[in-house]
Parts: C-alpha cells; structure tokens; sequence
C-alpha cells in the first residue's frame, strides 16, 4: 500500500513536470512561417569574400553593407549557384542540389528562445564524411564582438585555414576572434543529441551556456528540429532587439563545409527582424 502511493506520487509528480514544459512549449501552428534559403558555399571563406578582385561584394562590405542585403531579392537567392557548383569555387564536387529552402519559426518568453526549423534535405550530396549522423542542423548566434557578425552571419567564422578547406590542417577549426558565437546543434546519430556549443579561437561542441536542448524527428521526407535555449547565456539575446543568426544543415551524412548555409539573418524578438518571434 505504502509502496503504491509512493509511485503514485511519483508518477503524479513526472506528469506535472511533463504538464509544465508542455505549457512552455509554443504552438507552432499560431506560429509565423519564413523561408530561408540555404545553399552550398563551395570554397567562399570571409579571406575571400574581403579581397578585392574576387568578390565584387568587397567593397560594399566594407561599407557596412550586409550579405543578405546584395544577395537575397524578394526572399529569393541572387547567386550564381553555377559559380558555385564549378571548379573555380569547388575544387571537390558540389552536391547535386545546391540549394532548398527551410522553413523557420521563432517564439520566445521571459526565459527562452524558441527555434524551429523545417525542411527536406536532399540527397545526392558530395561529402559522407560524417558516418554517424544522417543529418545535422545548426543554428549560431554571433555577439557583437564578432567582426563583421551583424554582416555576414556564419561566414564571419569561416576562415580559409579551417578544417575541410582546400590544403587546411584537420585540427584547425572555425573560429571568431575576438568574439564568440553560441552554437546549437541537433544530429540525428544514436537517437539523436543536442549540442551547446561555442565557437570562439575555436569551435567547442560542448561548454556552451544557452541550456541549449534540441529535439528533431523525420516524417516522411521532411525534417522537423525544435531547439530551446536561454535568452541569458552565452550569447546574450534581449526582448525588444533583432539578434544576428544564421542556419547550416548537414545532410546526406556531409561533414566539414559540406553543408547548405543561410546568409545572416536576424530573429526579432518582439520586434522587426528577417524572423520575427512571437512572444509567449
Ligand atoms: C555590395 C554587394 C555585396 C555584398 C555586401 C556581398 N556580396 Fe557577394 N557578391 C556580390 C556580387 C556582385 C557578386 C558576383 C560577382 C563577383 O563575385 O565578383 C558576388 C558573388 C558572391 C559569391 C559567389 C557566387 C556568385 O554569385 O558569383 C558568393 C558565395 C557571395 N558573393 C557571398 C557573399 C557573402 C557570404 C557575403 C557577406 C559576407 C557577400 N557575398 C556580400 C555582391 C555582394
């Protein structure tokens, strides 16, 4: 007797708790819908992107202006995905799909900021260095102490030396000095495992601080990974102001730089943003 009513309390205190974070949860269906469209690309580290004679877009960098804002028209791609797909900017082989959209939603409360993003990852890709994980989706938030972070996104952590690059040392990682960057990552290896991670002199896929926690699952052809983190923590991210991210997915098994990226985009937490959250 005594032993059933102490399961029963427990039980009961495991629903509540299930209860609880359910109620925190969002419902993604009252939730706006933005696409985003990310792309392969190829060998095109910020070393690159700021030289003169390589980049057209040089100069306008150096201006202030944003990557999204010369090559996203319309919520489309302006770039020469061909460009990208040949010799010149992929000395390895380009996946036979060089770019699909994901669909990002953004919700947060006092505590918590919300993510979930939404896509078909193609096969057909170049790279299956990573045997263990079909499918990996990041998301990274640059702080303001990231050079270029507000402008280019991930790219301000793509360096021309890190690991994967053509002729680069395989211990090199990305990095954002004198900055940092929060990382989070879902991959679908062993069941799936959430990673809150770092990237500042180098990449740490643990350590972070965001209380990051990530869950992801396949439906038929389609993804669908959720991530929470903690406004406070690591990078810090402030209702009323758009925060700078940025999205990758490794699909097909691809590992390194052989996943589709999105330029920099911001997340507006109650405010104007390229994704606008909806408070709780
Ligand atoms: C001022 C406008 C401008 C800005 C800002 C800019 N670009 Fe570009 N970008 C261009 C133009 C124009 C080209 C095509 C011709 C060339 O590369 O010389 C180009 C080419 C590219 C290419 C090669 C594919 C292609 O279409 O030729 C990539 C990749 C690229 N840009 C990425 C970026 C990223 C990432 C950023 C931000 C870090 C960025 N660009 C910022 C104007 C810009």
């Amino acid at each position: 007797m005594k032993r059933n009513s102490i399961a029963l309390a427990v039980a009961g205190a495991v629903f509540a708790l299930g209860a609880g974070s359910a109620l925190a949860a969002p419902d993604w269906s009252k939730v706006p819908k933005k696409d985003l469209h990310v792309f392969h690309a190829g060998v095109t580290p910020i070393e690159w992107l700021q030289g003169k004679g390589e980049h057209s877009g040089a100069a306008g960098l150096k201006k202030g202006e944003t990557c999204a804002g010369c090559h996203i028209e319309d919520g489309k791609l302006s770039l020469d995905l061909k460009r990208l797909a040949s010799k010149e900017l992929e000395p390895k082989g380009a996946p036979k799909t060089m770019t699909f959209p994901v669909t990002v939603q953004a919700a947060y409360d006092a505590n918590n900021l919300y993510v979930r993003l939404t896509f078909k990852a193609p096969a057909g890709g170049a790279d299956h260095s990573d045997k263990d994980n079909e499918l990996k989706a990041t998301v990274m938030f640059p702080n303001d102490k990231v050079p270029l972070g507000d402008q280019a996104g991930c790219w301000a952590a793509c360096h021309k030396d890190a690991r994967t690059m053509p002729g680069a040392s395989e211990s090199k990682t990305k990095y954002a000095t004198p900055g940092a960057m929060d990382l989070m990552q879902w991959k679908s290896g062993g069941g799936g495992k959430a990673v809150d991670g770092t990237v500042t002199d180098k990449r740490a896929m643990d350590g972070g601080k965001a209380g990051v926690t990530a869950e992801g699952a396949k439906s038929g052809d389609i993804w669908t990974v959720t991530f929470t983190r903690k406004l406070a923590g690591g990078v810090n991210l402030v209702a009323g102001k758009a925060v700078p991210f940025g999205v990758a997915v490794h699909a097909d098994n691809a590992g390194g730089r052989f996943h589709h990226v999105s330029f920099g985009q911001t997340i507006g937490l109650g405010v104007d943003g390229d994704v606008k959250a909806a408070k709780q």
